[in-house]
């Protein structure tokens, strides 16, 4: 059994969602898996987790600073552990290359080399936006690949649910199989 870290960086709460099935599955698995928002965790990683893996949102093509301070403080230890970081964005749904491009600024910008990446696609969540985000996001959806959503009165969910389940999995598998 693994104890599990899975700090994550959320604005609308699309990231927090995943981190919690992430978890989920591990739990199922007989591991040990926290999943906390950056925010309430503060800066440094806690003692006594086996594995970290970071989850952070897209917003204005940078992912949320809170995920990169945290790397960039946490580095030494991060380096030594088994780890991974899932990137949440729309681009994940319909535009993979400018989705890998947002995750290699991010390895750049915080020197971290996570064992295993996953880029997972978001939300555009109409209904819960005040009045100008929610139009902004409109013009945004309809300008980018992926034939987003532009229906104001509803909610759009691009998370492929089995693909975060298989990467939990697989993320599993792994510890599994490493010797500690
Ligand atoms: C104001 C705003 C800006 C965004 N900018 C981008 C962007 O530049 N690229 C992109 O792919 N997705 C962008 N998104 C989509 C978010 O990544 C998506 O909504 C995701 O689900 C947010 O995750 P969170 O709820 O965990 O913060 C943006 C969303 C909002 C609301």
């Amino acid at each position: 059994m693994s104890r599990v870290l899975i700090p994550y960086a959320t604005t609308e709460g699309q990231t927090a969602q995943i981190a919690e099935v992430i978890a989920g599955v591990l739990r199922e698995r007989g591991h040990d898996a926290d999943h906390v928002d950056l925010t309430k965790l503060g800066d440094t990683l806690p003692d006594g987790y086996h594995a970290v893996i970071i989850g952070a949102s897209i917003h204005m093509g940078k992912h949320d600073k809170h995920a990169l301070e945290f790397v960039r403080k946490n580095l030494d230890t991060l380096v030594r552990l088994p780890s991974a970081f899932f990137s949440v964005s729309l681009a994940a749904h319909g535009d993979r290359d400018e989705a890998e491009g947002y995750v290699d600024q991010f390895e750049e910008e915080s020197g971290w080399r996570p064992d295993k990446i996953a880029l997972f696609g978001g939300a555009l969540l109409y209904t819960k936006y005040g009045f100008i985000k929610r139009h902004m996001m409109k013009k945004i959806a309809a300008d980018k690949p992926g034939d987003l959503g532009l229906d104001l009165s509803r909610d759009y969910v691009y998370t492929e649910w089995d693909a975060v389940k298989r990467f939990a999995e697989h993320f599993a598998e792994q510890l599994e199989t490493t010797p500690a």
